[in-house]
C-alpha cells in the first residue's frame, strides 16, 4: 500500500484545518498522514486520519524556546513527525546530526518519523547527488516505524518534478543504503502523482502544495491506489 503524506508547511490554522477535513476524501487501498502547523495539530487529531507533526525537539524538556518535545505530540494524539525538512535545513540551521537526534526522541517516544532528505541543484549539477544522499541517509536510524522522503530541494515548489526516472534511481540508491519505505517529494500533482507512484522503488509521496486543496490531495490519494 502507497503512503501519501500532506506536508502543509505554515499554511492553516485550526479553522482552515477543520474545513480542509470537512471536504477532504481518500479511497480505500492508501495510506493517508497530514503534517499540519503545530497549533493546528489539536483539531487534526479528532479527525479520521493519522496526523504528524513537522518536526519535533530531540530534548524531553528544557529551556528551548520555540520547540516542542515528541512526548508532548503524543499527549494530544499526534501520530508522528517529519524531520529534517530541507525548509528546516536551509532556513533553520537543521544538520545531520540534528535530524538524527530528532528522529531518535521520536522514535523512542512512540512516534513514526518521516525523515527527509535531498540535494540542492547546485549539488545535482556539481555530481554530488549520490555523495549527499549517502551522508544525509548515513545518520538517519533504523526503525520499523520510520520512512524516508526523498525530495530534491531544487523541485520542492518550483514546479520542477524529477521525472521519474530519476527520482526512481535516487530511491534505489537510498533503498540500497536504508531498508525502508521511500516517499518521492517535490512538486507532486495530481497530474504526476500516478507515473512517479508506478515506479518500482516509490512506495508514495510527500506532498506540499497540492495538499492544502483537498480536491487536489484527493486526487493524488486516489492515483495511489
Ligand atoms: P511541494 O512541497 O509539493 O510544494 O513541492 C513538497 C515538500 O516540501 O514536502
Amino acid at each position: 500500500m502507497k503512503l501519501v503524506a500532506g506536508n502543509w508547511k505554515m499554511f492553516k490554522g485550526p479553522t482552515e484545518t477543520l474545513a480542509f477535513f470537512d471536504a477532504f476524501e481518500a479511497p480505500d487501498g492508501v495510506e493517508v498522514v497530514l503534517c499540519p502547523p503545530f497549533v493546528s495539530l489539536e483539531a487534526a487529531v479528532g479527525e479520521e486520519w493519522p496526523i504528524y507533526a513537522q518536526n519535533v525537539h530531540w530534548a524531553a524538556e528544557g529551556a528551548f524556546t520555540g520547540e516542542v518535545a515528541a512526548a508532548m505530540l503524543v499527549e494530544i494524539g499526534v501520530q508522528g513527525t517529519l524531520v529534517g525538512h530541507s525548509e528546516r535545513r536551509q532556513h533553520f540551521g537543521e544538520t545531520d546530526d540534528t535530524v538524527a537526534r530528532r528522529a531518535e526522541a521520536a522514535l523512542e517516544a512512540g512516534l513514526g518519523v518521516i525523515a527527509c532528505v535531498g540535494e540542492t541543484e547546485a549539488e545535482r549539477e556539481a555530481g554530488e547527488t549520490e555523495g549527499v544522499l549517502r551522508r544525509q541517509v548515513a545518520v538517519i536510524p533504523r526503525h520499523e516505524q520510520l520512512v524516508i522522503a526523498y525530495e530534491p530541494v531544487w523541485a520542492i515548489g518550483t514546479g520542477k518534478t524529477a521525472t521519474p526516472q530519476m527520482a526512481q534511481q535516487a530511491h534505489a540508491l537510498i533503498k540500497s543504503l536504508h531498508p525502508t519505505r521511500v516517499l518521492y517529494g517535490g512538486s507532486v500533482k495530481p497530474e504526476n502523482a500516478a507515473e512517479l507512484m508506478a515506479q518500482p522503488d516509490i512506495d508514495g509521496a510527500l506532498v506540499g502544495g497540492a495538499s492544502l486543496d483537498p480536491a487536489s490531495f484527493s486526487a493524488i490519494c486516489r492515483a495511489a491506489v
